[in-house]
């Protein structure tokens, strides 16, 4: 369903998205990823320009056209992406973390090409703990009433373990959608189950990623009502 135009409830607000999946290089020329595409916070830029938001995207290796009407930085790791997303969050009224962050990166980085060698078997990977993003962004609230959003794709449990995340995060909604077959990545549609910290719950069917996008923001708008 189209929504045909929209009220621009956004208006005056300035929000942070981060979108896609971080890269932790090895040597120059291999990294961990993931498989994220960035569509869903694509999605979310979009439907928020069309809101009337002010719109930061920080995106990591999407490779998609920047949005129009978004102010739209880069990151590669997730390093990088924290340092831009922590930056934008200065004057945010919203930070939506849509983007995979590597839990983990590579211990070492080798200047050079890691080169295999006739006869002998690979030297184990050493990884260390990236830092949380989301935890860090809704534990300081850069500004007073600043909304925090996170995402999780969970296998299993999916509401329990989403309850449990959104608590430990200290966000004030978690968007969980299941990974499976057809969802989530790449897809143009998603479906999910909007957690929010006052126990509230919105399942959102199965349909295109603007239609959970702009769920997201009726929650959001919701909630700057009750605190304007
Ligand atoms: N996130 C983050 N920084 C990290 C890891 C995750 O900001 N280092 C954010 C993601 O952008 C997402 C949310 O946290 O909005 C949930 O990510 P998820 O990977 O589901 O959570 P984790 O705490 O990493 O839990 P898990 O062990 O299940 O991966
Ligand atoms: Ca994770």
């Amino acid at each position: 369903l189209a929504r045909g135009a929209v009220a621009p409830d956004l208006a005056g607000r300035h929000v942070v998205i981060s979108a896609g999946g971080t890269r932790e290089p090895l040597d120059p020329v291999r990294y961990l990823g993931n498989r994220s595409s960035g569509k869903q916070g694509y999605a979310l830029a979009r439907t928020a320009v069309a809101r009337g938001a002010r719109v930061t995207l920080v995106e990591a290796n999407t490779g998609l056209p920047d949005p129009a009407g978004a102010d739209v930085l880069h990151a590669g790791t997730a390093l990088q992406l924290r340092e831009a997303v922590l930056k934008a969050a200065a004057d945010a009224d919203v930070v939506v973390m849509a983007a995979a962050v590597a839990d983990f990166r590579p211990a070492a980085y080798a200047s050079g090409k890691i080169k295999k060698k006739d006869g002998q078997e690979p030297a184990p990977v050493a990884l260390v703990r990236n830092p949380d993003i989301l935890a860090e962004v809704a534990g300081e609230r850069a500004r007073p009433g600043q909304i925090v959003v996170g995402f999780a794709a969970e296998t299993d449990d999916v509401l329990a373990n989403g309850r449990e995340k959104l608590r430990r995060k200290g966000c004030d909604l978690l968007v969980v959608n299941e990974v499976g077959e057809r969802k989530t990545f790449g897809s143009e549609e998603n479906e999910a189950v909007v957690l929010a910290a006052d126990g509230a719950e919105t399942a959102v069917p199965y349909g295109p990623k603007e239609a959970l996008a702009d769920t997201v923001w009726d929650l959001v708008a919701a909630r700057f009502g009750q605190i304007a």
